[in-house]
């Protein structure tokens, strides 16, 4: 029998609690991860819109084997106990200007990933505006601080303007595109940008 969106859900959910990590959004990176290569064991990655904390610590674990640095920021505070020794955190908002320097003095990352949301209102237009304006200011954040080389993921509601931020991508990127992993929920309007190898 078809799985329903409940059940599919669920699966997510309880193979992330099974497996240790706090939220189901790993199984994400995890995805794109796999058809991009993103992270390298070694490599210095800034992770925004941190918490919980599940995509933090399946980069400290897998992706950078604990060889390697990152540093998460979030509004809300990690659910990880402990925080693993590779990661700095730094709780508050990755754009104000306090949090931002602190982020540009960690610099700079072979690696920027982003699954930074809005808190949703139910207002399609709204959350989509302030999920581009996320997106929009993590992308000058790694047009700044992100290595030659380096990789960048960006989380995105749907809504028309993330073909403008791949435009401009495209600009900075050797490779640029969109990719809707199979662990987001089916109703779910997010979908990744990834820029691969920064010119
Ligand atoms: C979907 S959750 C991230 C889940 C996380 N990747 C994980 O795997 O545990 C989105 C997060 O973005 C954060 N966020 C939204 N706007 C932010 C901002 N301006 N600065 C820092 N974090 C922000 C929210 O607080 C929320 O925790």
């Amino acid at each position: 029998m078809a799985k329903t969106r409940r059940d599919k859900a669920d699966f997510y959910t309880k193979k992330a609690h099974k497996e240790g990590y706090p939220a189901r959004s790993v199984y994400k990176l995890e995805e794109i991860q796999a058809s991009n290569n993103i992270i390298k064991p070694g490599d210095k990655v800034l992770d925004v819109g941190a918490a919980p904390g599940s995509w933090t610590l399946y980069t400290h674990k897998e992706l950078l084997k604990a060889k390697g640095s990152i540093v998460a920021v979030d509004l809300n505070p990690l659910n990880l106990n402990p925080i693993p020794p590779t990661v700095t955190f730094f709780q508050g908002d990755a754009f104000s200007n306090e949090i931002r320097l602190k982020l540009i003095e960690n610099g700079p990352y072979d690696a920027i990933i982003s699954d930074a949301a809005p808190m949703t209102m139910g207002n399609r237009n709204v959350d989509t505006m302030r999920s581009e304006s996320l997106a929009e200011q993590v992308l000058y954040l790694a047009t700044e601080h992100l290595k030659p080389h380096g990789n960048l993921v960006i989380k995105i509601f749907q809504g028309g303007g993330q073909q403008e931020i791949l435009k401009q991508m495209r600009l900075i990127f050797n490779k640029a595109k969109t990719t809707k992993p199979k662990a987001c929920r089916t109703d779910s309007f997010e979908i990744f940008l990834i820029g691969i190898d920064k010119k």
